[in-house]
């Protein structure tokens, strides 16, 4: 018996709708629940195209307050996820509502390797060269340095909200208080850990397609997103390191339109490095290595100098000292990290997608082996 959960807020309904249509059409779903970040009229819309699904019933709910951070994404996950729980499905699959490209392959995909005997199905696919920068910049780096020669650093999507969870883990996740509480974008993160740290059969299932979505214009649209993704990935440190074997479907050959895709709008971007500065960040950015080039940017847009390897001293730092909740601490971070996006995006994503995903890789053996230098975070 399994159940398919989509959490959502504002959202394409005619994305949602399809989604909805095609899990609920799926023969081995017995169950569809869209769980709403609001009560609002998305949340009444997305009701009103559940009612006219065919195939199993689609319930549509809000998420219940279960955490201790930003009421977000992981409260919808946990309302679920307890529910769930109690009422004991044997599978449960879990989808972003903004896939464009969703259909009954991911769902056959996730449950055929389940039936293989993997508890837990985590989707992998490619994403265009500019985008999943939380993902290259933050969270795989920071899993690098705190977790290396785990599988923790090489999971293709450690924030991607695609996976199969079997009633086992379901229960241990619905149990685990550093998952209930993260009721913010840090979900992903905390999920991942947990999800690997269980030590249960774990699977990568390839989409080769791709997991397609609406990109973004400037990058202050994931500006939340970047803050508490770092600030989940920072408080794994010193979280035991998991030994889980990692097992995944061959890789497959990338879609020639994705390699072209430019995943966000380089200019407005810019514009974001000198704006907002205010005393208590300069006085803050002067106590942060390379913090005379960091202050650069006051003036004028200035990021070539963060390579990897610079990055790598910078988010060792954040690791140490960020503050979330503190709106200059999370004002600098935002800032940092659009500093190494925009000195990766001018000059290795020019390479091509190719190359540019072999540097992105490169990156994060290169803080893997070092992590002795960073010391034990
Ligand atoms: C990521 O980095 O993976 C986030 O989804 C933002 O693109």
């Amino acid at each position: 018996m399994s159940l398919v959960v989509f959490p959502f807020k504002e959202e394409d309904l005619a994305v949602v709708g399809s989604n909805l249509a095609n899990a609920a059409g799926h023969s081995r779903i017995e169950e569809v629940w869209a769980v709403s970040a609001g009560d609002g009229d998305t949340m009444e819309a997305v009701e009103r195209i559940a009612s006219e699904v065919s195939g199993a019933p689609v319930r549509v709910f809000p998420q219940e307050r279960m955490g201790r951070f930003r009421p977000g994404k992981g409260d919808g996950l946990n309302t679920a996820l307890r529910l769930a729980a109690e009422v004991g499905f044997d599978r449960v699959h879990i989808y972003d509502a903004d896939i464009t490209n969703f259909g009954p392959d991911w769902i056959d995909g996730a449950e055929e390797t389940a039936d293989r005997g993997y508890y837990i199905v985590r989707h992998r696919f490619p994403r265009a060269a500019t985008d999943a920068m939380i993902t290259w910049m933050v969270t795989r780096p920071a899993l690098a340095i705190s977790f290396p020669g785990t599988i923790l650093p090489r999971l293709g999507q450690p924030l991607g909200g695609e996976m199969l969870l079997t009633g086992e883990a379901v229960r241990r996740l619905a149990a685990d208080p550093r998952v209930v509480e993260r009721s913010d974008w840090g979900i992903d993160t905390m999920l991942t850990y947990a999800t690997v740290a269980m030590g249960l059969p774990f699977w990568e299932h390839h989409i080769a397609d791709g997991k397609r979505h609406a990109l973004y214009g400037s990058l202050d649209e994931i500006r939340v997103m970047v803050v508490e993704c770092l600030d989940a990935v920072r408080s794994l440190r010193g979280l035991p390191a998991p030994t889980t074997t990692l097992r995944s479907d061959p890789p497959a050959p990338i879609p020639e339109d994705l390699k072209r895709t430019v995943a966000y709008d380089l200019e407005r971007t810019t514009a974001l490095l000198t704006t907002g500065w205010t005393a208590a960040e300069a006085e803050l950015a002067a106590t942060l290595p390379m913090a005379d080039l960091v202050m650069r940017n006051r003036e004028r847009p200035f990021y070539e100098f963060l390579d990897a390897e610079t990055w790598g001293v910078m988010l060792g730092d954040l690791l140490d000292r960020f503050v979330l909740g503190d709106p200059v601490w999370e004002s600098l971070a935002f800032r940092l990290w659009l500093m190494r996006v925009l000195a990766y995006t001018t000059d290795q994503a020019r390479l091509g997608y190719d190359a540019a995903i072999a540097y992105l890789e490169s990156t994060i053996r290169y803080y893997e082996a070092g992590a002795d230098h960073h010391g034990s975070r």
